[in-house]
This record gives C-alpha cells, structure tokens and sequence, in this order.
C-alpha cells in the first residue's frame, strides 16, 4: 500500500521552538533555555534558518535508522522535526535537481561531533543516491576513507576520545544524475607535535597503539617492535588504554579499510614500516661527550636502535648517526659543519620523528585521492565536506590555536558573506525591498591576521627570515609596534598601550579580540613552529633510504635539487591552503551543521548552561538569528502556507479555487493581520515577527480544536445512525427466521399426529381383515384334514388286508423250502462231511498263490540292481517266498548288469573292488575316490614334445603317469615331481625337463605307508640295502593316493607274486637314510585352510598337520 501523504510541519509538536529565528523573546537566555528543552527531550538538532545547530547527545539515538532515513528522503526542509538528515537531503537534491554545487560546513569545538555529522552526512547522501555495482563500490571507498584517516589523523585527548588532530576537507563529486563519481580530500595542519609528546590524559595517534596490539607476531617480529606500549617513549602511559575502544579490532578495521580504498599489500606494509620506524626513533637516546676544544657534543647512548631503524629503513647506519651528531650549514657555496650538543641532537630527533610522521599522513590522503578520484571526464557536480577543528581558546594558547582561530574567522567571515547574500538575493528574487542589516563583520580581524604587509602572520615570517638572533620576544617586540593601535589587538609591551594596567595580560603574550571572543596567545614557540626546521642532513640522511616510501617523502634531500631558498613557513602555507578552501567555499552553496557540546565529561544528560553560553557566543549563533530575522523572521510558500491555515477562514475553508498567492491575501485580510508585519513575495510569503506566526499557530490550534468538535459530532452522529439502522435491520432478520421456525415446528408437530391417527386406522382396519381371512382358512384346513384322516383310515384297511395275505403266502413258501432242505439234507449228508474240507484249503489256496504271482508281475521293480525298491509281501505265510523271491531277482538283474561290461570295465571295476578291500573303513579319503574314475596315464607323455625323451627312455608300458609332490626329506617342503609306474619299476622324474631322477625296480619297494585320515601324503619304503634305498624311503603327497596306491599294490603282486604291505597308521617310521623318523599326524590345524602341510620337526619328527 502506498504510504499516505501526510502535509506536515516543523511547527507540529513542536519541543520549544524547532526554528530559533521564531524564538521570542530573542536573547542569550532563552536561545539556551530552548536548546536545553530540546536537548532533554532528545531533540538534538534545532534550526536557525537554514542552518543546523547539533547538540552532541554522547549516546546513540535511534534516530539515523534506514526508515528515519526513508522519512526525510524527498521532504521539505521545515516539513519534518528538524534534522541532519533534512539538511543533507536539501543539499543533495539542490546539487542533484538544480545542479548547484554544494558545501557543508561543520564546526564546533574538540569533542562537539563535527566528524560524527560529517559522517552522518555522508551516509546519507550514500543511502539516497543511485544504486549500482560500481556506485556501491565508490561509495564504499569513500566511506572507507574514513577509518584510515582517523588511525592516522585522530587521537585520543581530554576533550575527545577520537579527537581530528587535522582539518579535513572532502569534495565528493557526482554525474547528471546524482550517482557519486568519486571525490577529492584536503587536509589542514596536522597537529604533529603529538607525534612526540603528549599533553597529561592524552595519547599519541590512535595507529600505534593499533599496530601494537592488532599486528600478528610475525608482523611485528618483521618490524622489530614489540607488543609492550611501555617500551616506546613516544607513547605517554598514563592512558594508554581507552575505555570502549579495542585497538586490535581497530586495526584490523584499518587493514581492511586500507584494502577497499585499494592500498597494495606492499604499500600498506611500508606504512606500517614507516610507523614502526617513528615509534622506533623515540626510543634513540643521546648521551654529552666532551670534546678537545671544550664543547659538549652528543653520542648515541645504544646504537641498537638504530641499527634496527636502518635495517627496516635502508638507511646507511653511519650516514644517520653522523646527522644526528653534525649540522652542515650551506651559506655562499660553503659548507660549515657543527657538531649538536644533546638537546640540539633530540631536538634533530624528534623533528624527524614529527616530519616523517606528517610527510607520511600526506602521503597517504594523496594516495587515497588517486584510488577516490573520479574516473571519468564528464562534467561534475560536487558536494563538499568540511571537518574542520572550531574555535579554540585554552588556558595556555600557542600557534597552533592562532593558525586554528584565523580559519575560523574565515570561515565565519565566509558565513556572514554568504548568508547575507543569499538573504539578499531571495529579497531580490521575491522582489521585496531590502533594508539594511546591521551586523557584526570580522574581516577587520581576518585583515589583522593575514594582511601582506603588516599582518601578524606577515611580521612572523619576516621574523622567522630576518638574520640575526631571532627569538620569540623579538616577534612580539614587532607585533607590538607594528598592530599596537589596531582595535582588535591587546598588549602590554608597548608604551602607549591602551593595555598597561590591565594584569589579565601577561607580558609575554598578546590577545586578539576575535568575533566569537578574546584568545590569550603566549608568544613562546611562534617562531619555531612557524620555521618547522628539520636539519638538512636530516632530510638527505632520509632521501637516500633504500625504502622507497621515505626516500620519496624527502624530496628536498636530493642534493641534486639543492635549494638554498627556505621553504614556506608553516604559516604562510597555512594562509595559502585556507584561501585556496575559501575561494572554493565561495563558488558553493553553503550549508552550516554548527556542533555544540553540552558538557566537559563526555557524558550523556547532562547540559552545561555555562559551557554552552560560551560556545553559542563564539560560533556567533544570536548573531546568525538576527541576521536570519533583520528583514523577515518567517517565510513560506504560499501553497503550505494557504494548506496550512485556510481553516481560518469561511471562503478558504475548505478549497480555495483560485491561485494560492489570493487565498493567503484573503485570509490575512480576514484575520486582520497588520500590514506592516507581512509581504508578499512572488513565491513565498514574508512574515515580520515571529509573534504573528504563533497567533496563525494558536488560531489553527482552537480552529482545529472546533473542527475535531465538529467532526467527532458528525463522526458521532453517523456512528450512531448507522449503529441504529444496522439494529433494526438485524431485528427484522432475526424475527423472519424466528417465524419460520415455529412454523416449521408447527407442522412437524401436526404431520407427526396425523402419521399416528392413520396408522391407528389402518392397524384397526387389518386386523380386522386379518381375522377373517384366518377364520376362512382355518375352515378350509378342516374340510381337508377330515378328508385326509377319512382317506387314511380307508388306506390302512385296505394295507391291513393285503399284508395278511402276502403273509400267509410268504408262510407256505418258507415252510414248503425248509421240508425240502431237509429232505436233501437228510439225503446228502453222508458225502459231504468227509472231502469238502481239504479240497476247499487247496482249492483256495491255488487261486491265492496264483494271484500272488500274477500281481507281483505287474509290481516289478526297475532292473537297477542299486534299486532298493521291492514290493510289500501280501499274506505273511508267503514271507520266506517273497524274500527267496527278491534275492533271486536281484542276482539275476546284477548278472544282466555285468553282461554288459566290457573287458576293460572288468579290469577298472576289479581294481576297483581291490581299492575297496585295501581302504574301505580304514582310510578316510577312500569315500571321496569312489567316485573318480582311475586313469591310470593323467600326464600324457605320448602327446606332449616336451616329454618326447622320457617317453624315449622308457620302453615299458606306462601305468600311473601323474605329477606328485615329493617331500623334501630334509625340511618337509615339497616339489612337484612325475611319477611313473610300469610293468616293472617305479620312476620319478623332472616335472619341466622330464629328466629321470630316481628309478626303483618294484621288487625293491617293501611298502607304503599312510594315514587314516582324509589326507594324500604316503610313504614308499624300499627294501635295505638296495641300490634305490640310499638316500632313504619317498614320501609324497598326492591327490589320487588310492588309485596310486591300488595300482602299485596290484602291479607288485602281478610282476613279483607278493602281497605289498600296506600300512595305514597316523604315526609311522621312515627310513631317511640313516635316521629313523617319525612320520606323524596331527589333526585340526587351520592355518593354510584345507591343504595339509608337512613340517620336519628335528631329526626324529616330522609333522604333517591334516585340516
Ligand atoms: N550524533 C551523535 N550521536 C551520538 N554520539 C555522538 C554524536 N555526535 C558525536 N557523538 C559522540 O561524541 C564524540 C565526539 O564526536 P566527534 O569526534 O565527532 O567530535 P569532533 O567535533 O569531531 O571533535 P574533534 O574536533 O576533536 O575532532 C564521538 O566519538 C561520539 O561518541
Ligand atoms: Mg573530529
């Protein structure tokens, strides 16, 4: 849903007053009373006009939200409670919409949030404007510019936790459209005197306490320092540590920072080197050496120091510390060269310590303004940032707050230029006269400051140039002669002095009455600070570093480009840079954020009355109101304005047709305002006193209190109105549904009675029925009933006669065929009791046998003389017959079996039969062989060529031919060897080579030996003293042992008429040549799964371990 557009204004709720200029009465008084109201209702920010007047809360508000930024976006500047985000979007649409260039202007004293509000400004214009890949990327570098300027540029102080010890100034630069391009950095007079000493309560720059405690060790180790602060004397103790901020954090924040706004590793790396190094020259410590001619001159009291700097640096160790302990003075071509005492050498010291450090923060904005510069060469719009310290007025003054109070009278000097004229130029633009304003101008102050010819910052430089002893009191001998009669300059010196008598001025010190307040300078330092000397061998010791980030720091150190100008003071570069920013300033559309700080301790609530009085004085804001009132306290369009107050009159309320500017002139006719107090410009209406426009206020206020009357009366009425008709109409509908339930009900009831009278009825109405229908059959069932019992009796009697008959014929026939079984009987009896008996036994016994016979043909069983199969005996006095009977026709299908063998069945089936005999239930392989047929030749020697000479060899017919494992004797391992048996010997030979390498007639073979158990290892014994029996008796494993076996049993007793022993024993003796050993088996090792093996065990033992 779109968001409703609501018309408001600045004058709505408003906290006191949110416009000073409608402040009334106007005085110091109620401009802080104002203030403070605000400021305690957390209404932080208060116009002045145009300008932005922020009171620092010193906590977080919730008011820079992205919806607070969404309800400032494209709204009036005086439509919202006033802002820095009203001010920002004013700046921003003006520079987008009608390509006016702007500027923002913040000031304020330390620690009154001009950074937070610059910031702030920047966000904003950052959430508002286009969007984008490489806008979003501009963005963010230049919002990351930030983080690495503050580490290098901001430091913790009394008044400031993250106090800008540099003014900054930042263009940032948009296209046509608004989209940001880039933008450009300036910065101003870094306070490096910091850099080596600290006021109490302070510290050094955020980034070397950043480097110590967020760099890794690695880091630190490269850079030789160490995590400890107190190790450094650049870092003041005493406060160290800032509550609520982490260092380490910060730095890796830094680091990061330093990557978006696109630093090089190697770049970032030679900061921190140059870090390192300044840190590191703090810690160089002079000690006096006497010399010949009576001088003191200075000698490093450590070089290790050095030695460090010079390795992280590449500085030549003895150039360093040569400049360190000489001053070559260059004067007509001729170089004098003295030696420094202590204090010249730490004054040397530190001088290079603060130039290296404010050379290198130099640097660093360049460098960010080469990443930030915008790419493109299209024409520009651009908007301006200035953060840049306030006014400043201390206890003790120097000229650093001088420098820092001339750009503020600058800037005020600018202020007051540019707020008239615009003033000036919207009288002209509304073409309404202009008068006269009476104001206070400062640029006779600014003229006592930078005038050319007897400006004090001028006398200073003539000062500091002059030969001859120059000191702090020659300066302000000058000054006093020179601007003695000048109305803004104070003095006691001079003779004529308006000032003798007055003891608030010390002697050494001169006062500048400045537009916002008089400041006491103390004159101490001027002409130092101004000089900022740094000895010329200092600068060529730094130029001929060997890194390049400090040899480019140092360019005047080349001796090649020796200038023996001096180089600009520190003043008059200053005075340059300001006119530079101011000229810039003027091109710009100006717009003021003027920061206040409402107390000295940081701390939230709390709102000094006094502290606030003297900064509202010197940053001139009465001044500003009267300035902003001189003409016209108020003014407005006359669209809002008319939209506003046409409630106040009959013929405005509530449309005026016509155009706005005659609606206003009539209303103001109507409420009889004096004519005096108002004008009519072209576009916008001009109000005199702001006590005018509280009476239109106060008047709206009571006017809109009838008109809320008048619509809550109305708003009433209708409520109540439509309340009544919504009743009556809900009445009416209840009561038609109401009716039609009780009709309903009504006939339900009537419908139900009726069901019941007619069942009634009907119930009566069939029984009746009923009655006589049963009375009619039951007559109907008598008639047949009698009938039927009539028809019985009739049919019993007639049944009851021809039973008697057929009785007494049954009678006769029965007792006429016993008479005649008796007479045969009686005639037959004698043959009948002697044969009948043994002739039916027989009789029957004939037909049972021949029934047996002939059933038992047709039950016989298959020819298979394995087929168990006989058919169940019929009567048990056959049982030995059936049994005979089986037995006979089992042989007789075994001989039909047999006649089919052939010769060489026979043959394998005896040998067969003769396995059987030997191993049946001795050995426990002997099952598993039933089965596999003997081969006999399993290694075809015939066939094969490379056999061809064994088979030479042998001449015999072969009968076992097949690869045994013959077990080494010695270890039990085996190798595979042919085993051959003929008609006649037993050969064994070479598996690959066929080679013979042992023949045993049979007749020397005495027996074979073996286990019981399911295992193929055996032993052949050989007869004593045979020639075969030398070495000793065979053992060998086999996976055909019975065959094998078989056939050596029945080839021995074939060829020598013996039986072979065979013996079969799970431990038996060897012959091993000499030894006698034991061959024995042992069951259930499991090692090599289901292979059995052999191991010798000693001399005696040989164990094979059977699975
Ligand atoms: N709008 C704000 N909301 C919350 N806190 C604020 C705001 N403005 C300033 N502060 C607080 O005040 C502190 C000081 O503000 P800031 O650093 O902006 O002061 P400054 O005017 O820049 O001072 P210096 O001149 O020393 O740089 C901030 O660190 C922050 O804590
Ligand atoms: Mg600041």
């Amino acid at each position: 849903m779109a968001k409703m557009e609501v018309k408001t204004s600045l004058l709505d709720n408003m906290i006191g007053v949110g416009d000073m200029v409608l402040l009334e009465p106007l005085n110091e008084e109620t401009f802080i009373n104002n203030l403070k109201k605000r400021f305690d209702h957390n209404e932080i920010y208060t116009y002045i006009g145009s300008v932005v007047i922020s009171v620092n809360p010193y906590r977080s508000l919730p008011i820079y939200s992205p919806e607070k930024v969404e309800d400032y976006r494209n709204r009036n500047f005086y439509e919202l409670s006033p802002h820095i985000f009203a001010l920002s979007d004013e700046a921003y649409r003006s520079l987008r919409d009608q390509d006016k260039d702007q500027c923002i202007l913040i000031t304020g004293e330390s620690g009154a949030g001009k950074t937070e509000a610059s910031k702030l400004v920047m966000s904003y214009v950052a959430a508002v404007c286009g969007k984008g890949a490489e806008v979003n990327q501009v963005k963010e570098q230049l919002l990351q510019s930030n983080p690495v300027l503050e580490a290098f540029g901001n430091a913790k102080t009394v008044r400031n936790d993250n106090s800008s010890r540099f003014g900054k100034y930042m263009d940032i630069e948009f296209d046509f459209k608004g989209d940001p391009l880039g933008g450009v950095i300036s910065n101003y007079l870094l306070e490096k005197s910091r850099v080596v000493k600290q006021p109490r309560g302070e510290r050094n720059f955020h980034v070397f306490y950043q480097l110590l405690s967020g760099a890794s060790e690695e880091l630190l180790n490269k850079l030789t320092l160490e995590r400890d602060f107190s190790r450094y004397n650049y870092l003041s103790l005493d406060s160290a540590k800032v509550n609520g901020v982490d260092d380490a954090a910060n730095f890796r924040t830094v680091r990061n920072a330093m990557q978006i706004v696109g630093f090089m590793d190697h770049e970032a790396e030679s900061v921190l080197e140059v870090v390192a190094a300044v840190l590191k020259l703090g810690n160089i410590e002079f000690k006096p050496e006497s010399r010949v001619n009576g001088l003191d001159e200075s000698k490093i009291k450590d070089k290790n120091e050095l030695k460090e700097i010079c390795e992280l640096t590449g500085i030549d160790q003895s150039v360093l510390e040569r400049a360190f302990s000489f001053r070559t003075v260059e004067a007509k071509q001729e170089k004098v060269s003295t030696t420094l005492n202590v204090a010249q050498a730490y004054y040397a010291r530190d001088a290079l310590a603060k130039n290296l450090y404010s050379r290198l923060f130099s640097w660093l904005v360049n460098r960010i303004n080469e990443s930030i510069k915008a790419q493109t060469k299209v024409r520009k719009k651009v908007m301006g940032v200035l953060d840049i310290y306030g006014f400043e007025i201390f206890e003790d003054n120097s000229f650093e707050q001088f420098i820092i109070n001339y750009c503020n009278e600058k800037l005020q000097q600018i202020f007051i230029e540019l707020t008239l004229k615009e003033e000036q130029e919207e009288y002209v633009r509304e073409g309404i006269e202009w008068t006269h304003i009476d104001y206070f101008n400062n640029a006779i102050i600014c003229d006592l400051i930078e005038n050319n010819t007897n400006g004090i910052l001028a006398m200073l430089d003539e000062e500091c140039l002059r030969p001859g002893t120059v000191t702090d009191e020659t300066f302000l001998e000058k000054l006093n002669q020179v601007c003695a009669t000048h109305q803004h300059f104070e003095s006691r010196m001079s003779k004529s002095s308006r000032f003798l008598n007055d003891t608030s001025l010390p002697h050494s010190c001169f006062r500048i009455q400045h537009y916002a307040g008089k400041v006491l300078y103390q004159v101490e330092g001027f002409v130092d600070k101004n000089n900022d000397l740094l000895y010329r061998d200092l600068s060529q010791a730094m130029w001929k570093a060997g890194h390049t980030l400090i040899k480019s720091l140092f360019p005047e150190g080349n001796p090649a480009k020796i200038n023996l100008k001096r180089p600009p003071t520190a003043g008059s570069q200053f005075k340059a840079s300001v006119a530079t920013l101011m000229k810039n300033l003027q091109t710009k559309n100006p717009n003021y954020i003027r920061c206040i700080k409402p107390n000295d301790k940081k701390a939230a609530h709390i709102f000094s009355e006094a502290l606030v009085c003297h900064q509202i004085r010197y940053l001139g804001l009465l001044e500003n109101v009267r300035v902003r009132r001189a003409g016209y306290a108020f003014r407005q369009a006359y669209e809002p304005c008319l939209e506003r107050y046409k409630m106040l009159c009959k013929q405005t309320w509530p449309h005026w047709k016509g155009p706005a500017r005659a609606g206003v002139e009539v209303l103001f006719n109507e409420l009889e305002i004096p004519v005096e107090e108002y004008s009519f410009g072209r576009s916008k209406i001009f109000i005199r006193n702001p006590r005018t426009l509280f009476k239109l206020e106060d008047l709206r206020k009571q006017r809109l209190e009838d008109l809320a009357t008048l619509i809550q009366k109305i708003y009433r009425g209708w409520k109540c109105r439509t309340h009544f008709l919504l009743m009556r109409k809900s009445q009416i509908v209840i009561a038609a549904w109401y009716r039609r339930y009780a009709q309903q009900k009504r006939y339900q009831q009537i419908k139900s009675s009726t069901l019941v009278i007619q069942s009634y009825i009907r119930g009566w109405k069939a029984r009746k029925i009923l009655r006589e229908l049963k009375h009619r059959k039951r007559c109907e069932e008598a008639v047949t009933t009698i009938a039927a019992y009539w028809h019985g009796t009739q049919a019993r009697r007639e049944l009851k006669r021809l039973k008697e008959e057929a009785r007494r014929k049954h009678a006769v026939a029965v007792i006429w065929a016993y008479w005649l079984g008796l007479k045969v009987r009686r005639e037959y009896r004698k043959f009948f009791r002697a044969n009948a008996g043994k002739k039916i036994y027989e009789f029957t016994l004939q037909r049972i046998v021949q029934k047996y016979f002939l059933e038992m043909k047709n039950k016989m069983p298959s020819l298979s003389p394995i087929d168990k199969n006989w058919p169940p005996r019929p009567y048990l006095f056959l049982d030995s017959t059936h049994k005979e009977l089986k037995r006979i026709f089992h042989l007789w299908r075994c001989k039909k079996y047999r006649d089919q063998f052939t010769d060489q069945q026979k043959l394998i089936y005896e040998e067969k039969l003769e396995a059987s005999e030997l191993f049946k239930d001795k050995k426990a392989l002997y099952p598993s062989s039933v089965g596999q047929p003997f081969q006999g030749a399993y290694l075809e020697i015939n066939k094969n060529p490379k056999y061809k000479k064994l088979k030479d060899a042998i001449e015999e017919k072969i009968i076992i031919a097949e690869v045994v494992n013959k077990i080494n004797r010695a270890n039990g391992k085996s190798t595979s060897r042919i085993f051959l048996l003929t008609n006649n010997n037993l050969l064994l030979a070479d598996q690959k080579s066929g080679q013979i390498k042992s023949e045993v007639p049979l007749v020397d073979v005495t027996k074979v030996s073996m286990s019981s158990q399911n295992d193929g290892f055996f032993a052949v014994h050989l007869k004593e003293g045979s020639e075969a029996a030398s070495k000793g008796d065979f053992l060998f494993s086999s996976d055909h042992l019975i065959e094998m076996a078989t056939k050596l049993y029945r080839t021995t007793l074939s060829q020598t008429k013996q039986k072979l022993n065979i013996e079969i024993s799970d431990e038996f003796l060897v012959q091993f040549r000499q030894d006698k050993v034991c061959v024995k088996f042992i069951q259930g090792n499991q090692k090599n799964g289901s292979v059995p093996t052999c191991k010798r065990k000693n001399n005696r033992l040989l164990e094979v371990a059977v699975p």
